[in-house]
């Protein structure tokens, strides 16, 4: 059957990664992403602003036996302050549908997050953004991303998109960043 973006989103960074590979989860969430990059990669640095977040991904990584994550309660924006080099980062936009509605992610943050991974990744290394736009503010978000990755030097990224085009409403799609040089 035809990938769904969301399994493309995983597959795309399980290529790259190893137990001697640094991920980051810039959106954390319910932790799907982050047991997903801890059960692959040696270290993950996990965000987000919600302390909710946390408790349940610390949860799901204690009954998975995963111990390899660090569990930040920040904003992805900061995550210069904790990483300096990484082989795949993944995120997720909008908001959680199982807590807070109003704690969505903002075009500023988000944009100014990628760029400082993106400057911190492993020449191989690649990025996934699931783009979830269907709520208030997500068009906007949506247009700042795109505009922002269709920016970049096409000698240092190679920069694709993996969207549905025949389902109804906003359907979730992907775009994927990898690291030339
Ligand atoms: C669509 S959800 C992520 C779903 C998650 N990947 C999972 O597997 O369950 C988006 C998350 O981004 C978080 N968020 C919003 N602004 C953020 C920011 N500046 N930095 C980090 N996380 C943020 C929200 O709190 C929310 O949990």
């Amino acid at each position: 059957m035809i990938q769904r973006p969301i399994h493309l989103s995983h597959e795309f960074l399980a290529e790259v990664l190893d137990k001697d590979a640094v991920a980051v989860d810039a959106t954390m969430g319910n932790g799907n992403d982050t047991a997903f990059l801890a059960g692959l990669a040696g270290q993950v640095y996990a965000f987000d602003v919600q302390e909710l977040a946390l408790v349940k991904t610390q949860e799901r990584l204690a009954s998975l036996g995963l111990t390899n994550v660090h569990l930040i309660h920040a904003g992805h924006e900061q995550v210069d302050q904790y990483v300096t080099r990484l082989r795949a980062a993944i995120f997720n936009l909008g908001y959680l549908p199982s807590a807070d509605k109003s704690v969505i992610t903002q075009p500023e943050t988000t944009i100014s997050a990628l760029g400082k991974i993106l400057d911190r990744l492993e020449v191989g290394g690649r990025v996934s953004i699931m783009i979830y736009y269907g709520h208030e503010g997500g068009e906007m978000e949506k247009d700042s991303v795109l505009a922002f990755v269709k920016q970049l030097d096409q000698t240092v990224f190679t920069a694709m998109l993996y969207q549905p085009l025949n389902q109804k409403n906003h359907p979730p799609f992907l775009v994927m960043i990898e690291r030339l040089k």
